[in-house]
């Protein structure tokens, strides 16, 4: 059976195969028998080889998106006498802000450009003069335009000044590498609708082991995304403590096999060079991109709107979804963007037909 395809180049949910989409069909399945228990052992195991070794890191997975990991984190691991900081650099460093006010947990900004790298020396004075950091918490990359942080360089002070390193890699894990012992992550957040190429509807919270036994004894602030209470239920029983969404599951275990196959290496590669294809065409059209190539994820590009008054993002949008391209609105306040993403299971070629359909749309308003 053949599947529509759509090139999607919003940054996630992604163009996935088919194999990953038809891997959802299978006979129906309680979840809480031990079959099932053993396909979620294994979807947590792998996840977590990609980053770590399960003898000192676990993945505690939820039902839910990404969010839900990331305030599963950040609700669970700071204790009642804790003090976090937070980056914030763009719109999901801001969520970050928005779940620890929620939770009134004590929290202290770091405000950073939403375009340039993070001024580490104005980050270490921040943690030299701010008393009790307990935990810190950023961005890998931030999706809202495209900027990759320098996630190895905040570990490192974070080791020096010993606070517990949470790191939202949601657009960033199985594409660019991530090593957490030596980045001294002790949390990351991630979800299976992105470069991992499954479907939406999990979310990975892959913990340092011991870091994870020491927040047992922190009052539970909700009960579904309590991370402690997830992962002891599923290491006494193989099963979550609520419904999983079981076909999801199957697609995500695909989604592993073949991104072993495809190793993550050679999935940055392919999304490098698809995200190269893209910037020349842009060049050659004489558009603008936001973030400069020194600091940039290659994964998603926040384009500059043209400067035209036949230009309309809707009527862009809906000229590329008729031939089968989903293309996505900007997200940053001060500029006037579009973006697009180069994640999933798409190519060079794709990109190349994109730019293809671009040119036409460019004509088509008296731009070109
Ligand atoms: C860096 C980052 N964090 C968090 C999220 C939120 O994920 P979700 O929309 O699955 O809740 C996203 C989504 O794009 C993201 O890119």
């Amino acid at each position: 059976m053949q599947v529509k395809r759509n090139v999607l180049l919003n940054p996630g949910p992604a163009t996935t195969t088919d194999s990953v989409k038809l891997a959802q069909v299978v006979p129906d399945i309680c979840p809480r028998e031990k079959e099932f228990g053993d396909l979620m052992d294994y979807c947590a195991t792998e996840i977590t080889k990609f980053v770590g070794d399960p003898r000192e890191y676990t993945t505690v997975m939820f039902g839910g998106s990404g969010t839900a990991t990331v305030e599963a984190i950040l609700s669970s691991v700071v204790p009642e006498n804790g003090r976090i900081l937070i980056i914030d650099n763009g719109a999901y460093g801001k969520r970050m802000c928005q779940i620890t006010k929620i939770y009134k947990l004590d929290t202290v900004v770091f405000d950073s450009s939403s375009i340039e790298p993070i001024d580490l020396i104005a980050l270490e004075d921040v943690i030299k003069g701010e008393k009790g950091l307990t935990h810190l918490a950023m961005i890998h990359h931030e999706t809202t335009t495209g900027l990759l942080n320098d996630i190895s360089a905040v570990g490192k002070l974070c080791s020096t000044y010993n606070i517990s390193f949470i790191v939202d890699s949601m657009s960033g894990f199985a594409a660019i590498p991530v090593d957490m012992k030596a980045m001294h992550i002790d949390y990351l957040a991630a979800s299976s609708n992105k470069n991992i190429q499954g479907m939406a509807g999990i979310g990975f919270a892959i913990c340092n082991r011991i870091a994870l036994l020491g927040t047992e004894a922190i009052p539970m602030r909700n009960l579904y995304l309590n991370l402690f209470a997830q992962h002891a239920y599923f290491e006494k029983t193989h099963q979550t403590r609520f419904t999983p969404p079981v076909q999801t599951f199957y697609a995500l275990k695909q989604a592993i096999i073949e991104t072993k196959e495809e190793t993550i290496a050679n999935r940055y590669a392919r999304y490098t060079k698809s995200w190269e294809t893209l910037l020349v065409g842009l060049e050659e059209m004489g558009l603008e991109y936001l973030i400069d190539k020194a600091y940039h994820s290659k994964i998603i590009t926040s384009i500059i709107e043209p400067k035209n008054d036949k230009y309309n993002f809707e009527e862009m949008h809906d000229f590329f979804f008729e031939k089968g391209f989903t293309i996505y609105p900007g997200k940053v306040n001060n500029f006037d963007t579009f973006r697009i993403s180069n994640i999933g299971q798409i190519d060079y070629t794709d990109i190349q037909n994109f730019l293809q359909v671009l040119k036409e749309y460019l004509r088509k308003i008296d731009h070109l």
